[in-house]
């Protein structure tokens, strides 16, 4: 796939003029996205840039809470293309406290082409995305991660090829959950996830998906797991929860992804994880670093997967004429 096939096939199918949610893609913007990060991890890896922005380009990233891979995978990404990311704290801006979300909104539409910010309440990205005049991008919310959905199913298609597969999600039925659910029924797989009762996905993002495609909810980890290709987890406590980390422990202890629990996988399943991980607690150090764990790949592929979305998302309103 060249950039302008991407383009092509992004521009010619209802692209969204902001990414919030995987409901922001359907499958043909989806299929664009990927196909562009697949081409440009391959070029990237002979020193060839797919996508250059050819004027000066910034972007704002504001991050309430902190981030390893999403900072540094955007900051990389955005400099591999010749843009410039400036970062923001809570500390800086204090979005909602020193100044109204709505007026930083319209202050960063006047000097940079995006806005990317990861945020306690998604409502605050529907609000910067109403007034800040150029795209915004989720990178993370209490309620979505659709960057990270996008190099997760990059890194499947890297290891299992374009067919149908089987996905499971053990564990908290959070955000990271509800990207990886959503993105996974959109491209046409089956999803089996496993909570504890309590903590199942949230009905209305679980109704979006069952519109799509085939998701199956238990309470039992080793159901959701039999015959999968994929086995995905995540932190039991999320940033957010602090103060609900001791009754957590207890009620998700079942559900640790273990070389027990992956014996009722498929024996050539994948393991993921979006990281950062609490190695002992959802997932033990043997499957982490176990020859089914693919999450370096997937930490990789948050780089390149941004890069095609930010490309395309950017590209196709006119910030690069
Ligand atoms: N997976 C992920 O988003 O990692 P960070 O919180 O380190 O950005
Ligand atoms: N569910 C986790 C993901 C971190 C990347 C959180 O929100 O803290």
């Amino acid at each position: 796939m060249t950039w302008e096939q991407a383009l092509q096939a992004w521009q010619t199918n209802q692209p969204p003029r902001h990414y919030l949610s995987i409901t922001d893609l359907n499958p043909k913007t989806a299929r664009a996205v990927l196909d562009l990060a697949h081409a440009m991890k391959r070029a990237t890896r002979q020193g060839i840039e797919l996508f250059r922005f050819e004027r000066p380009t910034a972007f704002a990233l504001i991050f309430e809470k902190p981030s390893l891979r999403t900072r540094v995978t955007l900051e990389v990404g955005l400099y591999q293309m010749g843009a410039h990311g400036v970062y923001l704290t809570q500390n800086d801006i204090q979005m909602g406290k020193r100044e109204a979300v709505m007026d930083i909104a319209r202050n960063l539409g006047r000097w940079v082409q995006g806005v990317i910010a990861r945020v306690f309440y998604h409502s605050v990205l529907h609000e910067l995305a109403q007034f800040a005049g150029v795209p915004v991008i989720n990178a993370l919310s209490d309620h979505e991660h659709p960057c990270q959905a996008l190099a997760d199913w990059m890194t499947i298609e890297e290891y299992k090829g374009n067919r149908p597969l089987t996905v499971a999600w053990v564990g908290d039925g959070n955000n990271v959950c509800h990207s990886f659910m959503l993105l996974s029924a959109l491209l046409g797989h089956s999803v089996r996830i496993a909570t504890p009762e309590g903590y199942e996905p949230d009905p209305q993002v679980l109704q979006q998906a069952r519109a799509w495609g085939s998701v199956y909810l238990t309470h039992d980890p080793e159901e959701a797991v039999a015959g999968a290709d994929v086995v995905y987890t995540d932190v039991w406590v999320s940033m957010g929860y602090e103060t609900e980390r001791e009754i957590r422990m207890r009620q998700f202890a079942p559900f640790q992804v273990n070389e027990a629990l992956m014996r009722h996988a498929l024996p050539d399943a994948i393991v993921l994880h979006c990281l950062p991980a609490r190695r002992g607690e959802e997932i033990t150090d043997a499957v982490l670093d176990g020859p089914q764990s693919a999450v370096w790949d997937q930490a990789e592929n948050r780089l390149h997967t941004q890069k095609a979305l930010i490309a395309l998302l950017c590209h196709s309103q006119g910030q690069n004429p």
